[in-house]
């Protein structure tokens, strides 16, 4: 254990380096000023960390989440993972990717939110959950308690049936997934030190894991800058307190001093409109201003909602004109495909 509240980078990395990982991701992602899009707001600079450049099935957040994962799964000598989410869960279309890439079955879980009303599309996530060879059961719940409750009930099924089933229970895997997020600040501070720049606000959209690993490492680091974390959904329990909470079992795991608390990061649910994976107005300008100044793509649910975050906070005057953003970019775009529809309606299409 350090004696300290904070340490150096080198320290982290180190304690980090000692985790096992099953590598996966294309790393470092890239780290991209978007000139034209910081224009077109008035400023602040606003610069991207391309974590939807991570590889694997089209990236995201969830290749640095599955590196320690399947690293702990394999060491546990599972043969089977079962994990679920969302019908369009980018976590459940990289999971399966994963474990695709490490030899290992998975079993999914997808909740459709709703009684079924003909067949489910097969697009975006759950069409790509298909090809990478996932074993797939839809239902009825959205994501929560009732959800969890039929992951676990899957997994006891396999495990009767004599598989070796990684769970993935949360609150053993979150604070895993969350200690990569740490390794993905380091990476963001090594460049951002070469290129002589210093953050004074950094955006990224979580609930859980992601945000709670990005907040660990800048109080680790002792950086002076203020992390907000757009959800991308209201759970039935304080989402803060339960990101504190992984957060400080990482920080354990990693046998470092740092504790995080209710100032530690910024948290709104403010962006996620009418229920999780609805389309907002400010989503879909966020996907298109970004889409239409710089060519890179947000996804209806996760980035493109805590960009609207990021845009309002802009509008709002709470982040001053002069300073330097960075956007954590989580991925999600193959989400966009099972919004076609809406997209088709909704966008601004120009024509000359
Ligand atoms: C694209 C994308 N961004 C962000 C998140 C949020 O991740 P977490 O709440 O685990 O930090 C997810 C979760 O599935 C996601 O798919």
């Amino acid at each position: 254990m350090l004696n300290t509240d904070t340490c150096s980078i080198g320290e982290l990395s180190s304690r980090l380096d000692q985790l096992p990982t099953f590598p996966l991701a294309h790393l470092p992602t890239p780290l991209e000023f978007l000139p034209r899009f910081t224009e077109a707001l008035g400023g602040p600079r606003i610069w991207v960390k391309r974590d939807d450049c991570t590889g694997l099935a089209f990236g995201g957040n969830k290749t640095r989440h599955n590196e320690i994962l399947i690293a702990d799964a394999l060491q546990q000598g599972a043969d089977t993972v079962v994990w679920g989410a969302g019908i369009q869960s980018n976590n459940c279309r990289q999971t399966a990717a994963a474990c695709a890439k490490a030899g290992l079955d998975c079993h999914l879980v997808l909740g459709r939110g709703a009684p079924a009303n003909g067949p489910d599309p097969v697009q975006g996530n759950l069409l790509l959950d298909h090809i990478v060879g996932a074993s797939i059961e839809i239902v009825d719940e959205p994501e929560g308690p009732e959800l969890d409750e039929k992951i676990a009930q899957a997994a006891a099924r396999l495990q009767n049936d004599g598989r070796r089933v990684y769970e993935r229970d949360p609150k053993y895997v979150k604070p895993l997934a969350a200690l990569s997020y740490v390794g993905c600040i380091i990476e963001l501070i090594e460049q951002a030190t070469t290129a002589d720049l210093i953050f004074d606000a950094l955006y990224v959209c979580s609930a859980g894991s992601t945000g709670a690993g990005i907040a660990l490492a800048t109080a680790a680091l002792g950086l002076a800058l203020p992390v907000t974390c757009a959800t991308p959904i209201v759970w039935p329990w304080d989402t803060q307190a339960a990101m504190i909470r992984i957060a400080n079992d990482a920080a354990e795991r990693l046998a470092i001093r740092t504790r995080l608390n209710s100032d530690s990061f910024e948290l709104t649910e403010d962006y996620v409109g009418p229920d999780y994976g609805v389309l907002t107005s400010g989503c879909l300008e966020a996907i298109e201003l970004l889409a239409r100044t710089e060519g890179i793509l947000l996804d209806p649910s996760y980035s493109g909602k805590s960009m609207a975050c990021l845009i309002d906070h802009i509008r709002k005057g709470i982040l001053p004109r002069d300073q330097d953003v960075v956007f954590i970019h989580t991925g999600g775009t193959p989400a966009l495909f099972a919004y076609n529809e809406q997209f088709a309606n909704e966008i601004d299409r120009p024509s000359f």
